[in-house]
Protein backbone atom coordinates (compact mmCIF):
# COMPACT_ATOMS: atom_id res chain seq x y z
CA UNK A 1 0.00 0.00 0.00
CA UNK A 2 0.95 3.37 -0.76
CA UNK A 3 0.81 6.35 1.56
CA UNK A 4 -0.88 8.34 -1.15
CA UNK A 5 -3.67 6.17 -0.25
CA UNK A 6 -3.49 5.68 2.96
CA UNK A 7 -6.18 7.88 5.19
CA UNK A 8 -5.64 9.97 8.20
CA UNK A 9 -7.50 11.35 11.34
CA UNK A 10 -6.81 13.86 13.26
CA UNK A 11 -8.61 15.00 16.00
CA UNK A 12 -9.04 18.15 17.32
CA UNK A 13 -7.99 19.85 13.83
CA UNK A 14 -10.16 22.58 13.33
CA UNK A 15 -7.37 25.29 14.75
CA UNK A 16 -4.07 25.01 16.42
CA UNK A 17 -1.81 22.05 16.54
CA UNK A 18 -4.57 19.69 14.95
CA UNK A 19 -4.67 22.20 11.94
CA UNK A 20 -1.45 22.25 11.22
CA UNK A 21 -1.00 17.96 11.99
CA UNK A 22 -3.86 17.88 9.36
CA UNK A 23 -2.07 20.22 7.02
CA UNK A 24 1.17 18.77 7.06
CA UNK A 25 -0.55 15.11 6.63
CA UNK A 26 -2.29 16.27 3.20
CA UNK A 27 0.96 17.39 2.12
CA UNK A 28 2.90 14.53 3.02
CA UNK A 29 0.10 12.46 1.01
CA UNK A 30 -2.68 11.26 2.83
CA UNK A 31 -6.44 11.77 2.74
CA UNK A 32 -7.56 13.53 6.30
CA UNK A 33 -10.30 13.09 7.73
CA UNK A 34 -10.20 16.59 10.25
CA UNK A 35 -12.30 15.81 13.21
CA UNK A 36 -13.71 18.52 15.47
CA UNK A 37 -16.76 19.31 17.84
CA UNK A 38 -18.65 21.32 15.35
CA UNK A 39 -18.43 20.16 11.39
CA UNK A 40 -18.60 24.16 9.85
CA UNK A 41 -15.33 24.94 12.04
CA UNK A 42 -13.41 22.63 9.85
CA UNK A 43 -14.44 23.88 6.48
CA UNK A 44 -10.81 26.61 6.86
CA UNK A 45 -8.68 23.87 7.11
CA UNK A 46 -10.13 21.25 4.28
CA UNK A 47 -10.52 24.34 1.99
CA UNK A 48 -6.95 25.06 3.03
CA UNK A 49 -5.73 21.22 2.38
CA UNK A 50 -7.87 21.18 -0.87
CA UNK A 51 -6.11 24.36 -2.64
CA UNK A 52 -3.26 23.06 -2.19
CA UNK A 53 -3.70 19.83 -3.72
CA UNK A 54 -4.98 17.54 -0.95
CA UNK A 55 -7.47 15.35 -0.07
CA UNK A 56 -9.87 16.12 3.36
CA UNK A 57 -13.07 15.57 4.40
CA UNK A 58 -14.60 17.28 7.57
CA UNK A 59 -16.37 15.41 10.35
CA UNK A 60 -18.11 16.67 12.94
CA UNK A 61 -18.10 14.37 16.43
CA UNK A 62 -16.91 14.44 20.33
CA UNK A 63 -14.23 11.89 20.87
CA UNK A 64 -15.81 11.46 24.30
CA UNK A 65 -19.29 9.70 22.66
CA UNK A 66 -19.30 6.72 21.79
CA UNK A 67 -21.79 6.32 19.67
CA UNK A 68 -20.61 9.40 17.77
CA UNK A 69 -16.83 8.24 17.16
CA UNK A 70 -18.25 4.84 16.24
CA UNK A 71 -20.41 6.62 13.60
CA UNK A 72 -17.88 9.01 12.21
CA UNK A 73 -15.16 6.63 11.49
CA UNK A 74 -17.46 3.91 9.88
CA UNK A 75 -18.76 7.21 7.95
CA UNK A 76 -14.40 8.36 7.17
CA UNK A 77 -13.92 4.58 6.19
CA UNK A 78 -16.92 4.71 3.59
CA UNK A 79 -15.92 8.03 1.98
CA UNK A 80 -12.55 8.51 2.21
CA UNK A 81 -11.02 5.15 2.68
CA UNK A 82 -10.68 2.53 6.04
CA UNK A 83 -8.04 4.83 8.60
CA UNK A 84 -4.71 3.55 9.57
CA UNK A 85 -3.45 6.51 10.95
CA UNK A 86 -4.98 7.86 13.82
CA UNK A 87 -3.82 11.52 15.69
CA UNK A 88 -5.25 11.92 18.78
CA UNK A 89 -4.88 15.79 19.26
CA UNK A 90 -8.44 16.83 20.69
CA UNK A 91 -7.74 18.38 24.15
CA UNK A 92 -9.39 20.92 26.79
CA UNK A 93 -8.13 22.18 29.84
CA UNK A 94 -9.98 23.36 32.86
CA UNK A 95 -7.17 24.87 35.09
CA UNK A 96 -7.75 25.37 38.67
CA UNK A 97 -6.26 24.66 42.03
CA UNK A 98 -7.15 21.43 43.47
CA UNK A 99 -9.19 22.80 46.47
CA UNK A 100 -11.22 24.30 43.80
CA UNK A 101 -11.18 22.11 41.02
CA UNK A 102 -14.83 21.11 40.76
CA UNK A 103 -15.80 17.38 39.87
CA UNK A 104 -17.28 18.55 36.45
CA UNK A 105 -13.98 20.04 35.25
CA UNK A 106 -12.06 17.30 36.35
CA UNK A 107 -14.49 14.71 34.25
CA UNK A 108 -14.08 16.68 31.25
CA UNK A 109 -10.57 17.05 30.99
CA UNK A 110 -10.51 13.31 31.64
CA UNK A 111 -13.28 12.29 29.12
CA UNK A 112 -11.51 14.17 26.32
CA UNK A 113 -7.93 13.16 26.70
CA UNK A 114 -8.18 9.85 28.20
CA UNK A 115 -11.79 8.14 27.01
CA UNK A 116 -11.48 10.12 23.76
CA UNK A 117 -8.00 8.50 23.00
CA UNK A 118 -9.23 5.13 24.13
CA UNK A 119 -12.80 5.53 21.60
CA UNK A 120 -10.75 6.37 18.83
CA UNK A 121 -7.70 3.84 19.30
CA UNK A 122 -10.54 1.13 20.10
CA UNK A 123 -12.61 2.06 16.79
CA UNK A 124 -9.51 2.62 14.79
CA UNK A 125 -7.29 -0.50 15.32
CA UNK A 126 -9.73 -2.87 13.88
CA UNK A 127 -9.16 -0.94 10.09
CA UNK A 128 -5.18 -1.00 11.21
CA UNK A 129 -5.01 -4.82 12.25
CA UNK A 130 -6.68 -5.76 8.86
CA UNK A 131 -4.47 -3.64 6.72
CA UNK A 132 -1.42 -5.02 8.92
CA UNK A 133 0.15 -1.43 8.87
CA UNK A 134 -0.65 1.55 11.09
CA UNK A 135 0.06 4.68 13.11
CA UNK A 136 -0.91 5.94 16.51
CA UNK A 137 0.28 8.99 17.73
CA UNK A 138 -0.94 10.96 20.70
CA UNK A 139 -0.63 14.32 22.28
CA UNK A 140 0.65 14.68 25.53
CA UNK A 141 2.06 17.48 27.28
CA UNK A 142 5.06 18.87 29.59
CA UNK A 143 2.44 18.94 32.61
CA UNK A 144 2.41 15.04 32.39
CA UNK A 145 5.24 15.70 34.96
CA UNK A 146 3.17 17.83 36.93
CA UNK A 147 1.88 21.82 36.29
CA UNK A 148 0.47 23.74 39.41
CA UNK A 149 -3.03 24.63 38.99
CA UNK A 150 -3.57 21.29 36.20
CA UNK A 151 -4.39 18.38 38.25
CA UNK A 152 -6.82 17.31 35.79
CA UNK A 153 -4.82 17.89 32.57
CA UNK A 154 -1.55 16.72 33.85
CA UNK A 155 -3.41 13.43 35.26
CA UNK A 156 -4.72 12.88 32.09
CA UNK A 157 -1.37 13.81 30.29
CA UNK A 158 0.17 11.00 32.40
CA UNK A 159 -2.45 8.69 31.54
CA UNK A 160 -1.79 9.28 27.73
CA UNK A 161 2.01 8.41 27.99
CA UNK A 162 0.73 5.09 30.14
CA UNK A 163 -1.90 3.96 27.11
CA UNK A 164 0.40 4.79 24.69
CA UNK A 165 3.17 2.19 25.58
CA UNK A 166 0.48 -0.24 26.54
CA UNK A 167 -1.01 0.30 22.81
CA UNK A 168 2.69 -0.37 21.62
CA UNK A 169 2.95 -3.69 23.20
CA UNK A 170 -0.86 -4.91 21.91
CA UNK A 171 -0.31 -3.93 18.62
CA UNK A 172 3.40 -4.03 17.49
CA UNK A 173 2.08 -7.28 16.26
CA UNK A 174 -0.09 -5.55 13.48
CA UNK A 175 2.83 -3.44 12.45
CA UNK A 176 1.19 -0.66 13.91
CA UNK A 177 3.35 1.32 16.33
CA UNK A 178 2.13 3.87 19.02
CA UNK A 179 3.53 7.14 20.34
CA UNK A 180 2.91 10.23 21.91
CA UNK A 181 4.43 13.84 21.63
CA UNK A 182 4.76 15.67 24.81
CA UNK A 183 4.72 19.54 23.47
CA UNK A 184 6.15 22.46 26.05
CA UNK A 185 4.78 25.82 25.07
CA UNK A 186 2.91 26.14 21.82
CA UNK A 187 1.74 29.45 20.50
CA UNK A 188 -2.09 28.29 20.15
CA UNK A 189 -6.25 29.47 21.28
CA UNK A 190 -5.10 26.96 24.46
CA UNK A 191 -2.56 29.15 25.48
CA UNK A 192 -4.20 32.30 24.78
CA UNK A 193 -7.01 31.07 26.59
CA UNK A 194 -4.19 30.58 29.59
CA UNK A 195 -2.71 33.73 29.21
CA UNK A 196 -6.92 35.39 29.47
CA UNK A 197 -6.90 33.54 33.01
CA UNK A 198 -4.16 34.49 34.60
CA UNK A 199 -4.92 38.24 33.27
CA UNK A 200 -1.78 38.44 30.86
CA UNK A 201 -1.43 40.24 27.32
CA UNK A 202 -0.90 37.02 25.09
CA UNK A 203 2.29 38.31 23.61
CA UNK A 204 3.50 39.51 26.65
CA UNK A 205 2.83 35.74 27.85
CA UNK A 206 4.51 34.05 25.32
CA UNK A 207 7.91 36.17 25.62
CA UNK A 208 7.78 35.45 29.26
CA UNK A 209 7.87 31.75 28.38
CA UNK A 210 10.44 32.48 25.81
CA UNK A 211 12.78 33.42 28.33
CA UNK A 212 12.45 30.16 30.35
CA UNK A 213 13.32 27.94 26.75
CA UNK A 214 16.65 26.97 25.85
CA UNK A 215 16.37 27.26 22.42
CA UNK A 216 14.55 31.48 23.14
CA UNK A 217 11.18 31.11 21.23
CA UNK A 218 8.09 29.06 21.89
CA UNK A 219 6.95 26.59 19.91
CA UNK A 220 4.60 26.61 17.05
CA UNK A 221 1.89 24.17 16.01
CA UNK A 222 4.47 23.35 12.50
CA UNK A 223 7.06 22.09 14.99
CA UNK A 224 4.66 19.21 16.28
CA UNK A 225 3.34 18.71 12.99
CA UNK A 226 6.67 17.96 11.66
CA UNK A 227 7.52 15.14 14.82
CA UNK A 228 3.57 13.58 13.84
CA UNK A 229 5.00 13.56 10.14
CA UNK A 230 7.80 11.84 11.34
CA UNK A 231 6.53 9.11 14.15
CA UNK A 232 3.60 8.25 11.32
CA UNK A 233 6.71 7.69 8.09
CA UNK A 234 7.22 4.48 6.90
CA UNK A 235 11.00 5.08 7.92
CA UNK A 236 10.06 5.14 11.74
CA UNK A 237 8.31 1.34 11.56
CA UNK A 238 11.16 0.58 14.46
CA UNK A 239 10.19 3.27 16.34
CA UNK A 240 7.28 2.56 19.18
CA UNK A 241 6.07 3.32 22.72
CA UNK A 242 8.29 6.30 22.53
CA UNK A 243 7.60 9.91 24.44
CA UNK A 244 9.34 12.60 23.01
CA UNK A 245 9.18 15.78 24.44
CA UNK A 246 9.24 18.82 22.14
CA UNK A 247 9.56 21.59 24.22
CA UNK A 248 12.60 23.46 23.01
CA UNK A 249 14.62 21.93 25.53
CA UNK A 250 15.19 18.62 27.87
CA UNK A 251 12.37 17.31 30.52
CA UNK A 252 12.77 14.63 33.22
N1 LIG B 1 -0.73 24.49 23.09
C1 LIG B 1 0.12 23.94 23.92
O1 LIG B 1 1.00 24.61 24.49
C2 LIG B 1 0.07 22.46 24.21
C3 LIG B 1 1.08 21.92 25.00
C4 LIG B 1 1.05 20.55 25.29
C5 LIG B 1 0.04 19.76 24.78
N2 LIG B 1 -0.94 20.31 24.02
C6 LIG B 1 -1.98 19.40 23.54
O2 LIG B 1 -2.05 19.48 22.12
C7 LIG B 1 -3.41 19.24 21.71
C8 LIG B 1 -3.86 20.40 20.82
O3 LIG B 1 -3.78 21.61 21.58
P1 LIG B 1 -3.99 23.07 20.95
O4 LIG B 1 -3.08 23.96 21.69
O5 LIG B 1 -3.96 23.01 19.47
O6 LIG B 1 -5.49 23.34 21.49
P2 LIG B 1 -6.71 24.18 20.88
O7 LIG B 1 -7.58 24.50 22.03
O8 LIG B 1 -6.23 25.29 20.01
O9 LIG B 1 -7.42 23.09 19.93
C9 LIG B 1 -8.01 21.94 20.46
C10 LIG B 1 -9.12 21.50 19.52
O10 LIG B 1 -9.71 20.31 20.09
C11 LIG B 1 -11.11 20.40 19.88
N3 LIG B 1 -11.84 19.57 20.85
C12 LIG B 1 -12.00 19.81 22.18
N4 LIG B 1 -12.77 18.86 22.73
C13 LIG B 1 -13.12 17.99 21.73
C14 LIG B 1 -13.90 16.83 21.69
N5 LIG B 1 -14.50 16.34 22.78
N6 LIG B 1 -14.04 16.18 20.49
C15 LIG B 1 -13.45 16.67 19.37
N7 LIG B 1 -12.68 17.80 19.35
C16 LIG B 1 -12.52 18.45 20.52
C17 LIG B 1 -11.42 21.89 20.07
O11 LIG B 1 -12.68 22.23 19.51
C18 LIG B 1 -10.22 22.53 19.36
O12 LIG B 1 -10.49 22.78 18.00
C19 LIG B 1 -4.23 19.07 22.98
O13 LIG B 1 -4.35 17.70 23.28
C20 LIG B 1 -3.37 19.76 24.02
O14 LIG B 1 -3.64 19.26 25.32
C21 LIG B 1 -0.96 21.65 23.72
Amino acid sequence: MTTARRTAIVTGAARGIGAAVAARLASDGFAVAVVDLDESACANVVGEIESAGGTARAVGLDVSDEEAVSAGIERIANELGEPTVLVNNAGVIRDNLLFKMTTSDWDTVLNVHLRGAFLMSRAVQAYQSKAKWGRIVNLSSVSALGNRGQANYSAAKAGVQGFTKTLALELGRFNVTVNAIAPGFIATDMTAETARRVGMEFEAFKEAAASQIPVGRVGEPDDIAHVVSFYVSDGAGFVSGQVLYVAGGPKD
